[in-house]
């Protein structure tokens, strides 16, 4: 059974879906299983934010296929590992989590790759570079997560 692997961030357009195409070409998918989702349900069915797709396609990464999904309490039972992009998201799945168990499932992403309690910010009002910035930071964030928390691949 491969170790799942949850990114979250507000919109599941812009941060999350690069966090699971990063992840997910870091690793095997018989090893690991990667999704993402949303705190809020605005773009459910939507693909990824166009800025999103082109960053990851600089680097050989191809978000195109997702679809935008909200976060739900069910995710806490399928999921080993959750990972808010920011304070926020994570307070918004702390709120769901049934029991203390499952609440400890969810963490900041950058925080479990050993970068700080610091958040990935928010592109979606910004231009190019806030993709390129937050592209930089989950990837880094992802490498050392895989390193220090799950199998490398
Ligand atoms: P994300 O970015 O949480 O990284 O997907 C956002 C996407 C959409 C909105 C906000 C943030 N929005 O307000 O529609």
């Amino acid at each position: 059974m491969p170790v799942k692997v949850l990114m979250v961030c507000l919109g599941n357009i812009c941060r999350s879906p690069l966090a699971e195409g990063i992840m997910a070409s870091l690793v095997h998918p018989e090893e690991v299983f990667v999704d993402s989702a949303g705190t809020a349900g605005y773009h459910v069915g939507n693909p990824p934010d166009p800025r999103s797709i082109a960053v990851a396609r600089e680097n050989q990464i191809d978000i195109s296929h997702q679809r935008c999904r909200e976060f739900q309490a069910a995710d806490f039972e399928e999921f080993d590992y959750i990972f808010a992009m920011d304070l926020e998201n994570l307070a918004n799945i702390h709120a769901l989590a049934p029991t203390q168990a499952h609440r400890k499932k969810a963490r900041l992403l950058l925080e479990a790759g050993g970068m700080g309690t610091r958040e990935v910010p928010d592109p979606y009002y910004g231009g190019a570079s806030g993709f390129t910035h937050v592209y930089s930071l989950i990837e880094q964030a992802c490498s050392r997560i895989l390193s220090e928390i799950l199998r490398t691949p």
